[in-house]
Formats: structure tokens, C-alpha cells, sequence
């Protein structure tokens, strides 16, 4: 059975790039849960809405233990959604973090609608993917990565040490609420017309 190590955030903030590169340096196996939904028909349904998919917990809950059951290597799981899989079988959570104005930028280069950016944006203001990890595993194996201004090889470098264990792990908590300014934070409050 494979060790699992969960890179989370919120939409944008680097977890594709960094798991991709992550799991080529420490030859471990990457799975990219959106994209593993998709390809394994593991929704349930279509939300126009929030233009993403709905997914069937039970079953793909059900091929994640069964592929890391299955795997003599690593596993890094990249989802915004971490708190999906049963805290024991999770040895690290990094939570990547970004400052929401640089976000806004990433998720315009996506090209999606400003109501699905502003969202994530408020999303990542809010710390939400990493208050559900916090209340899912325990405190002590969630890790904050502010992204901002590293590189993606930055990033892995620093996740790779405290895998091996030559660098300790940062305890910081990023409150970006405590750091933007208020007319910052209304751009991306829900305007009338949505
Ligand atoms: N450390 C970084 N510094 C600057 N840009 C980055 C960094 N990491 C990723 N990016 C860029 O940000 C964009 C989003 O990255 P990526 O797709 O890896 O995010 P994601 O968290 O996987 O998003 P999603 O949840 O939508 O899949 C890409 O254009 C990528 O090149
Ligand atoms: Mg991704």
C-alpha cells in the first residue's frame, strides 16, 4: 500500500503543476481527481451552475482506497476537495495558497466566466479548502504553501523536504482577510444581478 500525500487548494492555485512535478522527482504516482472523475465517469451529473461536475462520493472514495491499496508507490492526490478521503490512510495535506489578486489573474487565464472566478476567489479569501482539512485530519499534518511569488519548483522543493524530512514544515495559517484591503475584498462579493 501506498503512502498518501494530498496537495489541495482552491482552483488555480497550482496543484496540477506542482503534484506533476512532485511526482517526477520522488517517482511516486499522480492522480489528478478532476480529471480522474471525468475519465472513470465517476459523476453523478453536470451543474451548469458552477460549470463543473457532480461526483459520486461513495464511488470514488471506493477507486481511490482501491488504487492506493493497490500502488508500491507514493500516491499524491491533487483536489480541491481533501477532506473526500478517510484521515488515516493520509500521511501529509499541503494546502497551496495564493494571494487572491494574483488568483484572479491565474483563473482569468483559464478563461472562466468572472462569476465562477469570483467564487474560487472569495473561496481562497475565506481559507475554506483549508478549514475543512484542518476539521478533517488533524491539525498537525495540514501545511500551508504560499504559492504568490515561488515558482512551481520552489514549491516542490519545499514539499520534498519535508517528505524526506530535511526541512521542518512551516505552522503558518494564511488569513488573507487580515491582509487585503477592504475594497479588495468587495470586488469579488456578490454583486445584484447574479
Ligand atoms: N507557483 C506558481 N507560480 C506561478 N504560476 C503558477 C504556479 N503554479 C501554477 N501556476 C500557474 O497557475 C495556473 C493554474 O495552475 P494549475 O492548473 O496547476 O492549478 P490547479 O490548482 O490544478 O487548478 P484546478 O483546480 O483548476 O485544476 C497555470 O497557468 C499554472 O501555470
Ligand atoms: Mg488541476
Amino acid at each position: 500500500m501506498g503512502k498518501v500525500i494530498i496537495i489541495a487548494g482552491t482552483p488555480g492555485t497550482g496543484k496540477t503543476t506542482t503534484a506533476k512535478l512532485l511526482s517526477k522527482k520522488i517517482n511516486a504516482v499522480h492522480v489528478d481527481v478532476s480529471r480522474y472523475v471525468i475519465e472513470n465517469k465517476l459523476y453523478i451529473d453536470y451543474d451548469p451552475r458552477h460549470l463543473s461536475y457532480v461526483i459520486d462520493e461513495e464511488k470514488v472514495i471506493e477507486k481511490l482506497i482501491e488504487l492506493v491499496e493497490k500502488s508500491d508507490k507514493i500516491v499524491i492526490i491533487d483536489t480541491h476537495y481533501p477532506e473526500i478521503l478517510p484521515p488515516d490512510t493520509v500521511e501529509y495535506v499541503f494546502v497551496l495558497r495564493t494571494n487572491p489578486l494574483i488568483l484572479e489573474d491565474r483563473l482569468r487565464k483559464k478563461g472562466w466566466p468572472w462569476r465562477k472566478i469570483r467564487e474560487n476567489v472569495m473561496a481562497e479569501i475565506l481559507s475554506i479548502v483549508v478549514s475543512n482539512a484542518i476539521n478533517r485530519f488533524s491539525e498537525d499534518k495540514v501545511f500551508e504553501i504560499d504559492t504568490s511569488n515561488k515558482t512551481p519548483e520552489k514549491v516542490v522543493e519545499e514539499i520534498t523536504g519535508v517528505i524526506k524530512g530535511y526541512i521542518k514544515p512551516s505552522k503558518q495559517r494564511i488569513d488573507w482577510l487580515s491582509l487585503l484591503k477592504p475594497e479588495d475584498i468587495m470586488r469579488y462579493e456578490i454583486s445584484g444581478e447574479e
